[in-house]
């Protein structure tokens, strides 16, 4: 649906005394999503490292610079379209990887997947999912989804997910790298609430042959601070996973998995040397997320990687750090369009898509956007996200001048003074 499309259908339902169901403008969609939400999920969800400062630094980004629109180029036909390894895709925009999404709603990623299927935008899975990759696989139909790894201490596990991914149907893998252990999230911390903790955000790994072997072997150690006994609070958590896995899960076994989950999770000690081991075993496009830095996408070129994805995670890693905007024009100089380069953190409308895109992107993610869409209205709420940025974007490059994304060049911009 193109932008004129989705504004008439709005302002036509408007006629009739209807209004979005859900709000268009971001600030009042993550205010709503707040009040969908406990407190626990919505600090989860929304804080960023520290002071936020790096959720503010890829704000302002985006303000540093301006589109300066051309006239009278015939922009009555639009195509927005794109290639990304072999797939045409609808928009230059797929679904960030995003864990625990049961926070914002209990369909979690059933719920996303009909969307992203309604609207064409491929949806990366992710490592941290609340639901399976084969179940969320199955509501995909045709449509496009790539795998997010978080490359465990054991490689018998990451050699299992990345198998798993491509049994269904997955057309790339997305390696992410700034979270070899977790930032240091003020509002979290202040709630002493780790969704992991509570069996929430680990279905990857329970549903896995790997993990399940792994919960057989040695017995994890406990967690640090951890009492002999669960409490209340602990105990109802383990339920809830039992519930969802009963064929698999008995009180012991959960609380296990939980502590075998937080032992195996991250590799801090991952360096460029372990890269073979993955190229080796699989024949999907690599793509590296995280890089900000030009040497690390120089490096990742060398290492044989397909793709990059500008990041830092939303804020919610390194604090003070570079927004991804500021960032990505070293790195797209650095690939000089060898490979693709994609970005996010901080996207929030057509006019980011348009200077990520500008400034070298050849795509963007959107991430919490579409999880707040998820806490207002579920599988309605993640269509509806998708198709403002659909419109606004399809509009925002029609009126710049742009009848395709190919003119969206350096030109397009200036700097704000
Ligand atoms: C609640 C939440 C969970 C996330 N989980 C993951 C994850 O499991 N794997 C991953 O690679 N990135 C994860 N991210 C990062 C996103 O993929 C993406 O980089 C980030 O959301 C972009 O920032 P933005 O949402 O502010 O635009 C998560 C982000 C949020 C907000």
């Amino acid at each position: 649906m193109k932008g004129v499309e989705r504004q008439s259908q709005i302002y036509v339902g408007g006629v009739s005394g209807r209004r979005p169901r859900v709000p268009v403008d971001f600030a009042e969609l993550e205010r709503r999503a707040e009040g969908a939400m406990s407190q626990k999920a919505f600090a989860y969800v929304a804080a960023g490292a520290g002071l936020e400062e790096t959720m503010r630094a890829n704000r302002e980004a985006f303000q540093r610079w301006r589109i300066v629109p051309r006239m009278l180029r015939d922009v009555s036909e639009r195509d927005t379209s794109v290639e990304l390894f072999g797939r045409r895709i609808p928009y230059p925009f797929l679904l960030a990887p995003i864990g625990v999404l049961e926070l914002a709603h209990r369909e979690a990623e059933r719920a996303v997947a009909p969307a992203a299927a309604a609207t064409g935008v491929p949806m990366i899975f992710s490592n941290q999912a609340s639901t399976p990759m084969e179940e969320v696989a199955g509501l995909l139909g045709e449509s496009p989804r790539w795998f997010q790894l978080y490359w465990s201490v054991s490689n018998d596990l990451v050699e299992s997910l990345v198998g798993r991914a491509e049994a269904c149907g997955c057309e790339a893998i997305v390696v992410t790298l700034d979270t070899t252990v977790l930032g240091w999230r003020t509002r979290d911390l202040e709630l002493a609430y780790l969704p992991f903790l509570r069996g929430k955000g680990i279905a990857q790994y329970t549903s896995d042959p790997v993990f399940q072997r792994l919960l057989d072997e040695e017995p994890p150690r406990p967690l640090p601070g951890a009492a002999p006994r669960p409490g209340p609070a602990a105990l109802g958590t383990l339920f809830q996973l039992i519930r969802n896995y009963p064929e698999r899960f008995s009180p012991g076994r959960a609380r296990k998995a939980v502590e075998r989950f937080i032992q195996v999770y991250s590799r801090p000690s991952l360096s460029w040397d372990d890269l073979p081991f993955l190229r080796e075993r699989t024949k999907l496009p690599i793509l590296l997320k995280g890089i900000v830095h030009p040497d690390d996408a120089r490096r990742a070129l060398d290492a044989g990687i397909d793709g990059l994805v500008v990041s830092n995670h939303g804020g919610r890693q390194v604090d003070g750090s570079i927004g991804t905007l500021d960032a990505l024009p070293g790195v797209a100089e650095a690939i000089d369009g060898r490979i693709p380069v994609l970005l996010d953190s901080g996207v929030r409308g057509g006019a980011d898509v348009f200077k990520a895109l500008a400034l070298g992107a050849t795509a963007v993610l959107i991430g919490r956007p579409y999880v707040f869409g998820l806490a207002v209205a579920g599988e309605a709420g993640v269509k509806e996200v998708i198709r403002n940025f659909m419109a606004d974007f399809d509009l925002t490059m029609g009126l710049a001048g742009c009848g395709s994304l190919e003119a969206i060049d350096r030109q397009t911009l200036v700097r704000a003074a």
